[in-house]
Formats: C-alpha cells, sequence, structure tokens
C-alpha cells in the first residue's frame, strides 16, 4: 500500500510541474498580447495638443468628421501617399481604391479597422 502510493507521488510531480508551468507560460502570453492596445487617435491628436474642436465644429460635437476635415490638416491624398510610400507591404494611401474616406481606415474613438482586409492580406497596422 505505502509503496504504491509513494510511487504515485514520484510519477505525478513532474506532470504537475509541466502543467503549472505550460499553465504560466500561456498566462504570460495572453498578458503580453493584451498589454499593448493601440492609443486611439483622438489620443494621438490630443497629444499634438488637439482637442474636439479641432475637428468638430459644432459644439458639443455630434456629427462624426470627414475626410475634407481631416485633410483641412494632413494636406492632399499625394501628400499623405507621400509620407507612407514607405510602408509595408503596399502604400494604404495610393491604390486602386483611389481617394476613400479617411474612415474606412481610421477612427478616431475606437480602434482603426484594415478597410483593404476585405480582399488582401497587407496586414496594415492602421493608426
Ligand atoms: C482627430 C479628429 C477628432 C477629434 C480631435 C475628436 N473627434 Fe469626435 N469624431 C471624429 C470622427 C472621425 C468621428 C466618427 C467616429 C469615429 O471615427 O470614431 C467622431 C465622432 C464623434 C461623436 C459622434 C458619435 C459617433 O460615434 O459618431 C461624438 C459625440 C464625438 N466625436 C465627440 C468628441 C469629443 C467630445 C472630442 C474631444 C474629446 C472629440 N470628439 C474629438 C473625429 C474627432
Ligand atoms: C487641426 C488639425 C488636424 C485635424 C483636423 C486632424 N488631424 Fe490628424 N494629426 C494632426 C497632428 C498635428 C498630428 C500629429 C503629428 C502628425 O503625425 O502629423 C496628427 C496625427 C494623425 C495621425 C498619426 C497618428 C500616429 O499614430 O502617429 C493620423 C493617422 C491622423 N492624424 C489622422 C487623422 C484623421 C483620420 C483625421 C480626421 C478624422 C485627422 N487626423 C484630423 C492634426 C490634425
Ligand atoms: C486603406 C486604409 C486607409 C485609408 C482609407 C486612409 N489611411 Fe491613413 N494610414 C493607413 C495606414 C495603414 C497607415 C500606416 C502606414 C504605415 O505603416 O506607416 C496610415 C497612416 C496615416 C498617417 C500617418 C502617416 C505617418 O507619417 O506616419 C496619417 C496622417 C494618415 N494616415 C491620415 C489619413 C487621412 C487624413 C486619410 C483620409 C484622407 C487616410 N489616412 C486614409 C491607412 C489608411
Ligand atoms: C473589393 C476587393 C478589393 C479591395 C477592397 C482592395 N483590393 Fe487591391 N486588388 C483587388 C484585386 C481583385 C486585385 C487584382 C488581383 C491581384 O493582383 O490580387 C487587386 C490588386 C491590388 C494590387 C496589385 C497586386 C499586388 O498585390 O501587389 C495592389 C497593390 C492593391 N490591390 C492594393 C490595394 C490597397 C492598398 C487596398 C486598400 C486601399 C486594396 N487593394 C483594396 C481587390 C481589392
Amino acid at each position: 500500500m505505502r509503496s504504491f502510493n509513494s510511487n504515485r507521488i514520484v510519477w505525478n510531480w513532474p506532470l504537475v510541474l509541466l502543467v503549472l508551468l505550460v499553465g504560466a507560460v500561456l498566462g504570460m502570453a495572453s498578458t503580453a498580447g493584451a498589454a499593448a492596445p493601440r492609443p486611439l487617435l483622438v489620443e494621438k491628436h490630443k497629444e499634438a495638443g488637439l482637442n474636439c474642436d479641432a475637428c468638430h465644429k459644432e459644439s458639443p460635437p455630434k456629427a462624426a468628421v470627414t475626410a475634407p476635415v481631416c485633410l483641412g490638416c494632413h494636406g492632399d491624398y499625394a501628400k499623405l501617399a507621400e509620407r507612407t510610400q514607405e510602408a509595408k507591404p503596399k502604400n494604404p494611401h495610393e491604390s486602386h481604391e483611389g481617394e476613400i474616406e479617411c474612415q474606412e481606415c481610421h477612427h478616431v474613438h475606437k480602434t482603426s479597422v484594415d478597410y483593404c482586409a476585405k480582399c488582401h492580406d497587407f496586414g496594415f497596422k492602421v493608426p
């Protein structure tokens, strides 16, 4: 009886340690993945000293802000394309889709999206 029990303990410890180790590694991996959310564009603009009324022309803000307002500060599409001509693997501001609305990709108060991902796998990291 006694030797059977101690035998079991000897065999189970490595398994217990393995389970704990795998759990710790998985736990670290999942917190590392969740720990770096992209700052929202509203924060990026605040850092540049720009408040709500830099984009919203009515107070308090109600409507979404569209490309002409964005381009008022960021220049035209040609200028944007120049700024991102080194972007990998493609230039998101110059394509067969033409001059599309900024909000197809950039959101300000929520996470941005990759419009091109509907058809391509470029993996753009949209700020
Ligand atoms: C860089 C430009 C920009 C700045 C700065 C900005 N907004 Fe917005 N706002 C937008 C855009 C674009 C939308 C459309 C939704 C989106 O993209 O997140 C929007 C939408 C909204 C809406 C409408 C709700 C909706 O989801 O459509 C409200 C209300 C709003 N903003 C309030 C604010 C307030 C308050 C501030 C200041 C703290 C602010 N915004 C700063 C661009 C801006
Ligand atoms: C009043 C001027 C102004 C307006 C309007 C404005 N921006 Fe900006 N934006 C800036 C400045 C200044 C910065 C910080 C310097 C830079 O990156 O150009 C910035 C930064 C950015 C960045 C880069 C953020 C990063 O991660 O570095 C993006 C993307 C952007 N703006 C998109 C938009 C979009 C989309 C709109 C319209 C909804 C908009 N901006 C409206 C002035 C403006
Ligand atoms: C198809 C998606 C898409 C659309 C539409 C789009 N952008 Fe972008 N934008 C991106 C991506 C992706 C980047 C990051 C490129 C990189 O990796 O450097 C970016 C970067 C930027 C930057 C930062 C450039 C820098 O120097 O780092 C600004 C400013 C910007 N976009 C403004 C705009 C404005 C304004 C509009 C609308 C007129 C717009 N974008 C439309 C995808 C888009
Ligand atoms: C509705 C689907 C669709 C969307 C959305 C779309 N594309 Fe395309 N794109 C295609 C098709 C179809 C081709 C031609 C077949 C091919 O070469 O993959 C193509 C070809 C291309 C090419 C040349 C081939 C290559 O892979 O180098 C580039 C560059 C490109 N697209 C960039 C973009 C960019 C940037 C966006 C976002 C602004 C975008 N596309 C959005 C469907 C789309």
